[in-house]
């Protein structure tokens, strides 16, 4: 049986690195045998991270995965982003660490509910969150980033109505700080949607030297007290050139590790979920990836990320527009 079968069928099995071997060597062994590049999101484990080529936000990870000159592109990350840099780049494989990968924002908008929601509202700008399947994409005008959301959206001429998804907090914060009236769908992301307001709050009573960091997927109460409200990249800048030496981190966890890495001399606290006994600032897709199946991954050049041909000609468009915009404004 070979290594795809047997993964459709058993699940992942990490039986391919030799015992004697370091996995941190021989992956990068493999890479350069390759010519690969491992780029991975914030939210990656630690020891992804400190491997990779490239560690970036969603915009990052699609600007490197459109210019880059290798033959891979291993994408550790989640569906939609590897997706993006196939989109992007048709031409090379596209590799994941596990398709299981998804996200439960992406999840929330089914492309063809999606697209009798666009139906509904004649006349109006379709706009969506990168975190979105390339089915959705094709139906999109622009696609947005948190990074580069509100540059999008100001480029766009005053009355032009906007129909944002799939989103709602991300949407609603966009509109406050816009002074817009987008047409919101109604999705959300379950990891961000799990911190407890009142925990933050108490958290900040007994630091109140501490400043709130939040991600804009963050529900609005949470977004109204926080002192910073920006993408992972934007929170990660806020904390190196604050003067604060301690933050509260409302976003998954992962990007503590570059936030540590960067200030070790501040203190990162993670925002407390609702329910104490989970650990639900993990979003539990983005670390199903490991350095095993990374290795298994560059090894069998599998599983690889495919876009249907029609689809990807549609999604390219309106990611290119994000990528121009994005270059105009030095994002
Ligand atoms: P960023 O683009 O801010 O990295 O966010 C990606 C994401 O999935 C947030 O949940
Ligand atoms: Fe998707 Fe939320 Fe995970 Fe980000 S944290 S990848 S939005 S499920």
């Amino acid at each position: 049986m070979n290594i795809k079968d047997s993964w459709l069928k058993n699940g992942f099995v990490s039986e391919s690195v030799n015992k004697d071997t370091n996995i941190i060597d021989a992956i990068k062994e493999l890479k350069e045998e390759k010519n690969a590049v491992i780029m991975a999101h914030y939210y990656q484990k630690d020891e992804i991270q400190d491997i990779a080529d490239v560690v970036g936000d969603s915009l990052v990870l699609a600007q490197k995965a459109a210019e880059t000159n290798a033959d891979i592109i291993l994408l550790s990350g989640v569906h939609f982003m590897g997706e993006t840099a196939k989109i992007l780049s048709p031409e090379k494989k596209v590799l994941v660490p596990d398709l299981n990968a998804g996200c439960s924002l992406a999840d929330s908008c089914p492309a063809d509910a999606f697209e009798k929601f666009i139906k509904q509202h004649p006349g109006h700008t379709v706009v969506s969150y990168v975190n979105t399947t390339a089915a959705v994409k094709a139906l999109t005008d622009i696609v947005v980033t948190s990074t580069n959301a509100k540059a999008v959206i100001d480029s766009l001429p005053e009355d032009e109505k906007i129909i944002f998804g799939p989103d709602r907090n991300l949407g609603s914060y966009i509109n406050s700080i816009t002074g817009r009236n987008m047409i919101l769908w109604d999705g959300a992301c379950h990891v961000h949607e799990k911190f407890s307001l009142e925990k933050i709050v108490e958290l900040k009573k007994q630091n109140p030297d501490a400043e709130i960091l939040a991600h804009p997927e963050c529900k609005k109460p949470l977004l109204t007290i926080a002192d910073h409200v920006g993408s992972t990249a934007s929170i990660l800048k806020y904390s190196q050139k604050s003067s604060s030496k301690k933050f509260i981190v409302a976003t998954e966890s992962g990007i503590l590790h570059q936030m540590q890495l960067s200030s070790p001399g501040k203190m990162f606290i993670p925002a407390p979920p609702n329910d104490s006994t989970c650990a639900c600032n993990d979003c539990e897709y983005m670390k199903l990836n490991s350095l095993e199946k990374i290795y298994n991954t560059l090894l069998y050049e599998w599983p690889e990320i495919e876009v249907d041909e029609e689809i990807r000609v549609k999604a390219v468009k309106p990611i290119e527009r994000m990528l121009d915009i994005s270059k105009k404004y030095g994002l």
